[in-house]
């Protein structure tokens, strides 16, 4: 007994603090690299400010975690997740204390537990460091979130060397800031198979797959409304090709569906876990999001994305000729998307892809590498 304690405090710790979908795709993979150094004791933390969302990421990666704060409600405002994290972590940091509290790119999870361990005086690693709009108000809070993260983090894993130089303008010392690539080419290497099929792919099967997901915060509401009309316009004008559209739990995405209803060549679906999803990206013609995350992993596979939004802070995608901004209008989407599904020539410019510019898979070992070398 006494031995064991005696390696324990010999070791260092490393508190995970994620709560969303995308933030335990991105952090799972971190989680399992972490956890074969045994120099290193990881303690999981998750806020729950999703839930289902969550528990099928966790599910999958086979992640338990230590401690699970179940913040979520129905239609939480931002001050409810923000200021429920604050008050529940307080004593699992206090009573965990460790060497350093990893958060996960623009969440309020993220920025509530990075503030969290900031009050707590335990140095903050951020995760997806450095990506920006410079436009707060798009995408809405995560341009705050994320800037206000890299105000308290001590340790920056940028994912691309834009991100890097984004960080070093902004004044971050530069032995605090490493380039890693996106931890989320890492999940990909686990989840895609070239002869994965299903239902879903075999109803698309001999028309153009276009998978589509929508959710953004700033596009809740008459935006989603425009944004399906286009969509719903173009599969009305082209019949070879087939929608398929997850959605997300937002009640608030939900209310707005009416247009895509009542198509033969539209599913609406329930989310999907990682590895069917990836796999739906992997077998799609085209891909339609206001995600962030998405951005990066069909550009990561050279498929063209029409990216619902005026900005991204995924810029590298749009220098690679895969992702092209299609706004939020009707219009315009409607005429971007239609181009696209008529127009080979434009459709070949945007799926040449030579080169991964969001990472190369290794991304976890390094962040793990400056752990273990600084901690
Ligand atoms: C959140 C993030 C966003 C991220 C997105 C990924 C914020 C402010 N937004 O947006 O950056 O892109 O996650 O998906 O952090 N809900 C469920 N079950 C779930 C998840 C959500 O029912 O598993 C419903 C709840 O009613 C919840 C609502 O969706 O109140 C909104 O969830 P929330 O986390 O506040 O915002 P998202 O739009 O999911
Ligand atoms: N994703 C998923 N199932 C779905 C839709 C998306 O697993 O039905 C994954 C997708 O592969 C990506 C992540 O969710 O890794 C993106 O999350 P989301 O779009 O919710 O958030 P964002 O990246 O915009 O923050």
């Amino acid at each position: 007994m006494a031995q064991r304690s005696l390696c324990c405090q010999q070791k260092k710790k490393a508190m995970v603090v994620f709560g969303t979908r995308p933030e335990a795709i991105k952090m799972c993979p971190l989680i399992q690299e972490l956890s074969r150094y045994s120099e290193l004791d990881t303690v999981v933390c998750v806020s729950g400010q999703h839930r289902e969302l969550l528990d099928q990421i966790l599910d999958f990666f086979q992640v338990v975690p230590n401690y699970d704060l179940e913040i979520m409600k129905d239609r939480q405002s931002l001050n409810d997740i923000t200021s429920a994290i604050l008050l529940k972590i307080k004593p699992i940091l206090e009573q965990e204390k460790p060497d350093i509290v990893l958060v996960h790119g623009d969440t309020p999870t993220a920025f509530a537990g990075a503030l969290a361990a900031f009050y707590a005086r335990i140095p903050v690693g951020h995760v997806e460091a450095g990506l920006r709009t410079y436009d707060m108000d798009s995408p809405f809070p995560e341009e705050f979130n994320r800037t206000a993260v890299g105000l308290l983090a001590s340790y920056h894993f940028a994912p691309t060397e834009w991100a890097r130089d984004n960080l070093l303008r902004e004044g971050k010392p530069k032995d605090s800031v490493w380039v890693t690539g996106n931890t989320v080419i890492d999940a990909m290497k686990t989840t895609i198979s070239p002869d994965y099929t299903d239902e879903n792919l075999q109803w698309a099967k001999g028309s153009r797959l276009v998978l589509l997901t929508a959710h953004r915060r700033e596009n809740l509401g008459e935006k989603h409304e425009e944004i399906f009309r286009a969509i719903r316009r173009v599969v009305d004008e082209l019949p070879d090709v087939k929608v398929l559209f997850p959605v997300h739990p937002n009640p608030a995405v939900r209310d707005r569906l009416k247009v895509l209803q009542d198509s033969p060549r539209i599913r609406m679906i329930e989310p999907l876990d990682v590895r069917k999803f990836h796999n739906y990206l992997a077998h799609a013609y085209l891909v339609l999001t206001d995600s962030g995350g998405i951005q990066e992993e069909a550009s990561g596979m050279g498929k063209p994305t029409l990216v619902l939004r005026d900005v991204t802070e995924r810029p590298e995608g749009l220098w690679a000729g895969t992702l092209r901004l299609a706004g939020t209008q009707e219009d315009t989407v409607h005429q971007t998307f239609h181009l696209l599904m008529t127009n080979p020539g434009e459709y070949e410019k945007m799926s040449l892809l030579s080169k991964n510019p969001y990472g190369d898979g290794n991304a976890c070992q390094r962040i793990a590498q400056v752990l273990l070398e600084r901690l």
